[in-house]
């Protein structure tokens, strides 16, 4: 039987609760199609860091990348300094494994769970391509005169060629296979005021004439979350910098019902990768079953995905979906269902 080997780091706060759900799932798809799903349970996060002060050792980084991907539940907990727990343990996956893409799907299965007024799943399924290693997330930062009156703090923002163009080439590549009517790829960035994002309106153009079934086009980033709003059905695939794809995919997310909806793939393609619901790690809903899994539980469907399972994906997709518009799942914020009653009823679904 094939087998995967997955690394399972179910981090802080909520993260432990939503990743079971999410593995629950995924083992009950693997069981239906055949297949078997091997894991690594990690102990990361800010307990570990608490007791043993690791953040991410380099043995279990090397055990990581020994795996076919990598499932996070959340990280990020007060009692830790703002950032260590971030950059130690979701930035270094992201730019130690070197993974490129943040794939993050913003499709909205039922009307009822859109904030906005008269807008339903025909009108919002896009997919956002955030870049993901460079940008302000890269790490260059400093401060000189720490604490004094003339103290001074910079930040980097970096763009690489290969950095910058390996994004848009895949969002061009995504476009085709959605195999949508219009296919249009839109370039968002705010290269009016951060220059140095010209390299951005360049390279697009460039890898854009490579591909002449798709339409393009262009918004600032502060147009783009309020187009986002207005009319969520002009976008089909957009790509972005790191930073703007952080932020405008948190917009996304409450498109498709919020946080609770939202996943993402961390994605190196042909390598390890890594994939996440986008929520935080929520620690004062933390161990009492109350946080929707129905995120983590996408994230496990865009894993197996990845992972060639292609039908085990959509079929979980599909459930959660089916769950949604019947009503039997009434929503997918916190409290809405038991945690680990909307594992078990995905299951039964996929049982079916
Ligand atoms: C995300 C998160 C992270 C980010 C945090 C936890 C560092 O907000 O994945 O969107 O900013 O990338
Ligand atoms: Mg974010």
């Amino acid at each position: 039987m094939t087998s995967y080997d997955i690394a399972v780091l179910a981090g802080d706060g909520i993260g432990p609760e939503v990743t079971r759900e999410a593995l629950k799932v995924a083992d009950a798809a693997a069981s239906v199609f055949g297949f078997s799903l091997n894991k690594t349970e990690l102990d990361l996060g800010t307990e570990r860091w608490l007791k043993t002060g690791d953040v991410f050792p380099d043995e279990d980084f090397e055990s990581v990348k020994q795996h076919d991907a990598i499932f996070l539940g959340a990280i990020g907990d007060p009692r830790a300094p703002v950032g260590l727990i971030e950059y130690g343990i979701i930035a270094k996956c992201r730019f130690d494994l070197d993974l490129y893409i943040n794939l993050r799907p913003i499709k909205l299965y039922d009307e009822r769970l859109c904030p906005l007024k008269g807008k339903g799943p025909d009108d919002i399924d896009m997919l956002i391509i955030r870049e993901n290693t460079e940008d302000a997330y890269a790490g260059m930062h400093g401060f000189v005169h720490k604490g004094q009156p003339l103290e001074v703090a910079t930040q980097t923002m970096v763009y690489t060629r290969e950095g910058v163009e390996r994004p848009i080439r895949y969002a061009f590549e995504a476009c085709r296979a959605r195999n949508k009517k219009k296919k249009n790829v839109t370039l968002i960035d705010k290269a009016n005021a951060v220059r140095a994002q010209d390299i951005w309106t360049r390279v697009f153009a460039e890898v854009a004439a490579e591909y002449p079934d798709i339409t393009t086009d262009h918004a600032y980033i502060d147009a783009a979350c309020m187009w986002m709003v207005k009319n969520p059905e002009w976008f089909d695939v957009g790509v972005t910098t790191n930073l703007f794809g952080d932020i405008i995919t948190d917009l996304g997310a409450m498109l498709q019902g919020g946080m609770g909806m939202a996943a993402s793939g961390n994605l190196h393609p042909g390598q390890v990768s890594l994939f996440e619901p986008i929520h935080g790690s929520a620690p004062k809903h933390a161990g009492k079953n109350v946080a929707s899994p129905v995120a983590a539980i996408m994230a496990s469907a865009m894993m197996l995905d990845y992972l060639c399972q292609k039908e085990a994906g959509a079929k979980i997709e599909a459930a959660v979906k089916g769950l949604l518009i019947s009503g039997e799942l009434t929503g997918v914020s916190t409290g809405a269902h038991p945690c680990d009653e909307v594992g078990d009823m995905i299951v039964r679904e996929l049982q079916k």
